[in-house]
């Protein structure tokens, strides 16, 4: 059955669920926004007893802003609301995990092979390493089952995992562990990356030379190529397991016990550590899961991000296992060895619900709509967007070509620090709009406010959620004064980053964030990092980095770099300073050109004018240009990016 489209007079395009999914869906009663609006802390405490807690909390929420506890005095275990909740059920022998390496080998592991292997690596932390509750732990690993596997044996035992993106540099995954003091590393040998093998357990070798806290490097073995191994250091995940059958049962953490670290850019300094706790988290990531893509034991749900990013964390690994469903897992590029990778996984393993980043669907759009027609896609019933804001082309485009307007489609918005989604359309309760991501999910409370913090009733604004919500982060590890002036200095409440629209009927559309951090393909990336990064390549005097918008990726990082007298500015010297971006940070930070220039606009007392390089290098007006102390700059860079006019890479002119 299809979904019913409306085209109203004032041009907004409402699409609404059909009857056949409302029928069917978990959550198709309308009166759950009015529920938890009337009382929020009820409806919470109703979500959280969605799981199993060892013992009851004592209060739903303490708050001192901007520190929350919530359900505080209550013992709950991560990996036990993930596997052992479904040991006596029907879920026991039906697949948790189904993996597809990108050389095509298929892995199953059954809710029950999965708990095993993760109580038996727990006994592995514990007992070879002597790892403890409130350890942390670095995972350094490419999207195979183990990386599940690490993640869930240290919930198990309440050391804090701390991922870090498989794609990251030597220098990236050195701050991480000293940031986070990390005692261990779990790391595979290799990840497959478009047929190439990533080299991930040499890039480990590197960072270990500046890390002599690591008392333990653990290697899956996978791609199976040549690797050091230092003997007393490290050893062979096979090897360990091999020696171990005893199955450490998950020990009860407090509500508030961290659960892990995830590290996020932000617009000064290095990444930040945003820690999430235990009960709170897990209560939002099983209910959003269940509410926004009304997932049911019986869906095989295939969340495309890496483990080491929040979309992993929440809707890969807690949120889908908390709720028994199976996760498809896949290991490599959406065009490896050919663009129909994606929808051949798809028909092959009876995909039900897909959820990816615009980035992605983009490419596939521009890839052309005969890859999708050749495959059998008929299984999907729900599909899902997160990480940037998705264009309504490219909205329509995934609603129809990839859903044939059968499947209902649900942009969600959220942060590393939020936890789990804030903002989405329900299926089954409210309507979409292509390009809007649309209501606060029930029980959280977002508006979009003016400057002077009073909020918009319609219009344009910043996004700010107004009181404190179960998933929120709970500091930044080790520098909670940065969590207060980051996001607590703009308003009394939360304040976001982005800035947004709202309309008549409370819709919400998310425009993008309104600070210096950059959003490339989905991936939050700091511009000063980035220009750390340039400054410390030789002959690199100064650098500037600014968004430019990229039909592709929704951003890209375009940089301003001042050379050191007696340099020569050269395609060879850009592409070498690109490379070494790429090496120092990883490749998602690559500026895709590099515009060399004798001067930077600046302000009389010397501060790079970032805004008016952002309108130079987007081709807008420039605004407010009286403070500007140079502005003959402005137009030999105008003058400079039209020669670069396409802004390809590599250099065209
Ligand atoms: O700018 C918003 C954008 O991604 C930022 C959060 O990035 P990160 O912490 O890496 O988490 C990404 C995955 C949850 C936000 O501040 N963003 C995320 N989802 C959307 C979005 N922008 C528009 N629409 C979305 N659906």
């Amino acid at each position: 059955m299809k979904n019913t489209i409306e085209t109203l007079s004032n041009e907004k395009r409402i699409i609404s669920a059909s009857d056949e999914f409302k029928a069917n869906a978990t959550h198709s009663d309308p009166e759950i926004y009015k529920l938890a609006a009337a009382d929020r802390l009820g409806f919470w405490e109703a979500q959280a007893s969605q799981l199993h807690w060892f013992s009851p909390w004592t209060s739903v929420l303490e708050w001192e802003r901007p520190f929350a506890k919530w359900f505080v005095g209550g013992t709950i275990n991560a990996s036990y609301n993930c596997l052992d909740v479904h040991l006596d059920t029907d879920r026991r022998d039906k697949a948790a995990v189904v993996w597809e390496g990108e050389l095509g080998d298929v892995r199953t592991f059954t809710y029950a092979e999965l708990h095993h292997e993760v109580a038996r690596f727990s006994t592995v932390l514990t007992t070879r390493y002597g790892i403890q509750k409130g350890d942390r732990v670095t995972i350094y690993m490419p999207l195979i089952p183990e990386s599940v596997v690490a993640i869930l044996a240290c919930a198990r035992i309440g050391a804090i995992h701390s991922v870090v993106f498989g794609g990251f540099s030597a220098q990236s995954l050195i701050d991480r562990i000293h940031d986070s003091g990390s005692r261990l590393v779990i790391t595979a040998d290799g990840g497959y990356r478009r047929g190439k093998v990533v080299p991930l357990k040499s890039i480990v070798d590197e960072a270990m030379e500046k890390c002599p806290a690591i008392e333990a490097v653990v290697v899956v073995r996978h791609v199976r190529n040549e690797i050091k191994m230092q003997p007393g250091r490290d050893d062979e995940y096979q090897s360990v397991m091999a020696d171990t059958t005893d199955l450490q049962e998950a020990v009860p953490m407090d509500s508030e016990d961290p659960l892990f670290i995830l590290y996020t850019s932000g617009t000064t300094g290095k990444p930040k550590g945003i820690v999430h706790t235990t009960g709170g988290y897990m209560a939002h990531a099983k209910y959003s899961a269940q509410l926004v893509f009304d997932l049911k034991p019986s869906d095989v749900y295939w969340c495309t991000a890496d483990v080491g990013w929040i979309t992993g964390h929440t809707y890969l690994v807690y949120g889908p296992l908390a709720n028994g469903a199976t996760v498809m897992m896949y290991e490599g590029s959406p065009d490896y060895p050919d663009k129909d990778r994606f929808w051949e996984v798809i028909e092959r393993h009876k995909v039900t619900i897909l959820y990816t980043a615009p980035t992605a669907i983009r490419a596939f759009m521009k890839w052309g709509n005969h890859l999708p027609e050749k495959h059998d896609l008929s299984s999907l019933r729900l599909l899902g967007s997160v990480g940037e804001p998705i264009n309504p082309e490219a909205w329509m485009w995934y609603y129809t070509v990839i859903g044939k307007g059968r499947c209902p489609v649900v942009d969600t918005w959220w942060q590393t620090e939020t936890g789990g989604i804030m903002i989405s359309t329900l299926p089954a309760l409210s309507p979409m709009r292509p390009g809007y991501t649309g209501l606060p999910l029930p029980g959280i409370d977002v508006q979009v406010l003016h400057e002077s913090g009073k909020p918009v009733e319609i219009g344009g604004g910043l996004l700010s959620i107004m009181s404190p919500w179960p998933s929120m982060a709970r500091g930044i590890w080790g520098d909670n004064d940065r969590f207060k002036s980051v996001y607590w200095d703009t308003f009394d409440t939360y304040f976001a980053g982005d800035g947004a629209t709202v309309d008549d009927d409370g819709y919400i559309m998310v425009l993008g964030r309104v600070d210096d951090v950059l959003n490339v393909a989905g991936h939050r990336i700091g511009t000063m990092e980035v220009e750390s990064a340039l400054v410390e390549f030789d002959g690199v005097a100064e650098a500037a980095v600014v968004g430019i918008a990229d039909e592709l990726k929704g951003q890209a990082i375009l940089a301003f770099v001042i050379l050191k007298e007696g340099v020569t500015p050269s395609d060879e010297f850009e592409r070498a300073a690109i490379d070494w971006v790429s090496k120092a940070i990883g490749a998602i930070a690559k500026p895709k050109r590099i515009i060399f220039t004798p001067d930077l606009p600046k302000t009389r007392s010397g501060k790079i004018m970032r805004r008016l390089l952002k309108s130079v290098a987007n081709g807008q007006p420039l605004g407010d240009v009286t403070t500007l102390a140079n502005p003959e700059v402005v137009g030999f860079l105008e003058q400079q990016l039209s020669i670069k006019v396409d802004l390809s890479y590599p250099p065209t002119n």
